[in-house]
């Protein structure tokens, strides 16, 4: 049996920031502020995939799930992401369209939590956005039956090699994006005193309420 303690792994953040305060805001609604991190993120050489993101959905009963995907998109109307409308979060999100977004950026100490109802973008959107994709992530788009039981690795290959020999590689209908329409945006800063910065904007009508969390 280790001697080692998991309780006292504990990381003393670097002091890259001052104190998030709200004078350092850049925008009266959550876009604009997510713009200005967001593009720091893609700067830095340490974030490989600053677009990578955490969904958290729940099924009818409230069960939840959550799962790493990327943002491809994101502007007034809320924040894009691709996937298989029949996976485990495909249906969740069919039966239950709320959902949460959450994007952990390490160098930075800094964490965005997104929360909104969540809908399907229109089929020419996700055509287009598919015919971008490179051929191996089209494949394997239209042989995966996301989330569901295989009996094996070969069975993918088999299936993969036989959609490019027959040259189909068009979108198939239950392969899409979805907004996230958010009415919440949480900024966070981490800061090495523990006593860290948590700024919301929170949906009130045609506004955005600017308000901060005890960390
Ligand atoms: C960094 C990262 C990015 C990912 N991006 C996507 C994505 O954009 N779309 C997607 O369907 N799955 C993506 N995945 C895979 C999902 O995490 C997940 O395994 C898959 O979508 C099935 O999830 P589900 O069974 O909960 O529906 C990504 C995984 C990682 C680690």
């Amino acid at each position: 049996m280790s001697t080692f303690d998991i309780r006292d792994m504990r990381v003393k953040y670097k002091d890259r920031t001052e104190a998030f305060t709200e004078d350092q805001l850049v925008s009266d609604e959550p876009i604009g502020q997510f713009t200005a991190w967001f593009e720091e993120m893609k700067k830095c050489p340490d974030i490989i995939e600053p677009n990578a993101m955490c969904l958290a959905t729940a099924n009818r009963n409230g069960i939840p799930s959550a799962r790493m995907v990327l943002l491809k998109g994101y502007g007034p109307e809320g924040f894009k992401f691709f996937t298989n409308y029949e996976s485990r979060k495909g249906c969740d999100l069919a039966e239950n369209p709320q959902a949460s977004l959450m994007f952990y950026w390490p160098p930075f100490n800094r964490q965005v939590r997104i929360e909104g109802k969540v809908e399907k973008v229109p089929d020419s959107e996700s055509v287009e956005y598919f015919n971008k994709r490179p051929i191996s992530s089209r494949v394997s788009a239209i042989i995966s039956e996301q989330s569901k039981l295989v009996p094996s690795r070969d069975y993918l290959i088999k299936a993969a090699n036989d959609v490019i020999s027959r040259g189909e590689v068009e979108r198939p209908p239950f392969w899409g994006g979805f907004v996230l329409h958010h009415e919440y945006v949480e900024f966070w800063q981490g800061q090495s005193d523990r006593l860290h910065d948590r700024i919301i904007y929170k949906k009130n009508d045609v506004k955005w309420d600017i308000l901060r969390l005890a960390p």
